[in-house]
């Protein structure tokens, strides 16, 4: 190969690097209308905003988010898909664009703002704590966690809330809320740090046995549930506020908030029944 050839061919591959094209493979809103389909990707362990119950012997994820997921696919004229994964992949999921957008009960956080952009904020929550319950009297203040050993679902806000507040707990960190619990319930942790909202769905759930902290929460500031998208996606952003803000002016999604609440507490009086039977 020519000198020049070398050189030229060693552009076009900086080139290439370099385009905005390759860092990230996103779809515009166009290429979604075009493709006729929409991916949201979310982590379906987070009741009432996004769970797996079965339909017609059928898996199906049904929460606050996939309903909110929907409004977006009609607004925009396409069907909905969702993509069920860790939830600590997400915003990787979202920054190489591979889904087009999470709702996940995902907080607002600066660190994850800078790699991908967040939509207005749809729910406000605060941080709880889950026990045991025969541990009711040994976990009342924040203070009694210090040496404990506290689950945490892997690359949430609560991870890294745990770590700092507890420099010397042992954090366990597992990828599923569903998990934490089980270990919860047969004493391989001491407590789960959870959004409020969730720590009291998965109590209705298995109150014989966990309860949360009485009267301790933690609230970090700006930290409401948002939905995120590819930093290149400002038209698809603007759609997702559109629908998010119309929804709740309406007093609309006080409503879904409610109907999810009870689907799930419902779900778990059919548990109850069929573990009777
Ligand atoms: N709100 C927390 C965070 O953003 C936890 C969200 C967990 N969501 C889920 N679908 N599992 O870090």
């Amino acid at each position: 190969m020519k000198k020049s050839t070398k050189l030229f061919m060693a552009l076009v591959a900086l080139f290439i690097a370099l385009s905005p094209l390759s860092i990230s493979a996103q779809r515009s809103l166009e290429d979604i209308k075009e493709d006729g389909k929409i991916i949201m990707a979310t982590s379906a362990d987070f009741p009432p905003f996004e769970w797996t119950i079965m339909e017609d012997g059928e898996p199906q994820i049904v929460g606050i988010d996939a309903e909110l997921a929907q409004k977006i696919a009609d607004k925009i004229g396409v069907e909905l898909e969702i993509q069920d994964t860790s939830f600590e992949s997400l915003v990787t999921q979202v920054q190489s664009g591979r889904a087009d957008f999470v709702a996940a009960g995902m907080s607002y956080n600066p660190e994850r703002e800078n790699v991908v952009n967040f939509s207005d904020i749809y729910y406000e929550t605060t941080t709880s704590f889950v026990i045991n319950n025969e541990n009711v009297d040994n976990f009342k203040v924040q203070e009694d966690f210090n040496s404990a050993k506290i689950g945490v679902q892997k690359g949430t806000i609560q991870e890294e809330l745990a770590k700092d507040t507890f420099p010397d707990a042992e954090i366990v960190s597992m990828n599923k809320n569903g998990d934490l619990v089980e270990a919860l319930k047969t004493g391989r942790i001491d407590g789960v740090m959870m959004d409020t909202i969730v720590v009291s769905e998965f109590v209705a759930q298995n109150e014989d046995i966990i309860q949360p902290v009485e009267g301790l929460e933690i609230k970090l500031g700006d930290d409401g549930f948002a939905m995120i998208t590819n930093k290149a996606n400002e038209d698809l952003l603007a759609v997702i506020n559109e629908v998010l803000n119309e929804t709740i002016e309406s007093g609309e999604m006080d409503e879904i908030i409610q109907k999810y609440i009870e689907l799930n507490s419902s779900q778990s009086a059919d548990d109850a029944e069929s573990t009777e039977e």
